[in-house]
């Protein structure tokens, strides 16, 4: 038997994957203590259960000892097996030592969930110089893709689009999208100089005249990649342009920034925001 239980903040999802499975939701009771120490306690019984506990990872930092504290307590109360459902998985960016002595956080993440969870499922982590999860994780991982599920958002919505991403790293991307979508793609480059600031290097757009620009990317976080390529975009006579992505971290002021140059934001509820108009639940069943 299956239970799925949220972490605070991922209710909605778990919910909707116990009623599409039809299986059980529960519930973990959360607070902290006077001191700031985290409390968890599970309220239902897991014994000979397989648990699998729903977690966005959009404040890593801040959510990590709770999820820690809620395997191991599932485990030691007999829980056949633990598994994580996290359509976004942090920590993937940092995925090389660019300067001496820095910690390649990716690796020591995976190792973290790995030692707590029996397996993983995520939706379209940041795979750049790790070409898999087997990589880091030595536990079994599922990873899941949203390209047909913005494809399809661009196919009903956005006549003539030209599905454009901001870098290489973005190729996959958009290859996947503009091929389902019937539309015509471009890749840019880009130069992250720090991180909130970055350069977009756009080349001649004459051929694209009259195309509806449509930027697509994994993740938004400072925003500085879209912001930029929106505004080249737009300094080159484009209209504002549609802006898609899957993981809507959306740090600070990126999504009023956004909002300034934008015909409209959408993105998956991998991380529940505003903007997620596309869902994401049945990927994950
Ligand atoms: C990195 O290459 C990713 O695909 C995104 O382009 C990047 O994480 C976006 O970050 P930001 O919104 O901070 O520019």
């Amino acid at each position: 038997m299956r239970i799925f239980i949220p972490l605070p903040g991922n209710e909605t999802l778990a919910a909707d994957l116990a009623r599409l499975s039809s299986s059980a939701l529960g519930t973990l009771e959360t607070r902290h203590f006077p001191d700031g120490e985290s409390y968890i306690r599970l309220t239902d019984d897991v014994t000979g259960k397989d648990v699998d506990f729903v977690c966005t990872l959009a404040r890593p930092d801040d959510q990590i000892l709770q999820l820690i504290f809620a395997a191991k307590t599932a485990r030691e109360l007999g829980a056949k097996t633990v598994r994580l459902i996290a359509p976004y998985l942090a920590y993937m960016r940092q995925d090389k030592r660019f300067q001496e002595g820095e910690s390649i956080s990716s690796t020591h993440f995976a190792k973290l969930l790995s030692d707590c969870f029996d397996s993983l499922i995520t939706i379209d982590p940041h795979l750049h110089r790790i070409a898999d999860l087997g990589e880091i994780f030595t536990i079994p991982t599922k990873v899941k893709h949203a390209a047909p599920l913005l494809a399809d958002w661009i196919r009903d919505n956005v006549e003539n689009a030209l599905v454009v991403g901001p870098d290489s790293e973005s190729q996959q991307w958009v290859e996947a999208v503009a091929e389902r979508a019937g539309a015509q793609r471009l890749v840019l480059n880009k130069n992250r100089l720090g991180d909130h600031e970055v350069e977009i290097l756009v080349p001649d757009l004459s051929d694209y005249a009259g195309l509806a620009p449509v930027l697509v990317d994994d993740i938004i976080s400072s925003g500085r990649t879209m912001i930029e390529t929106a505004e080249a975009l737009i300094a080159r006579g484009f209209p504002r342009p549609y802006i898609l992505t899957v993981h809507a971290l959306f740090t600070g002021s990126t999504y009023w920034q956004l909002n300034q140059l934008a015909k409209d934001i959408i993105s998956t509820d991998a991380v529940p925001h505003e903007t997620s108009r596309i869902g994401i639940a049945e990927l994950l069943l």
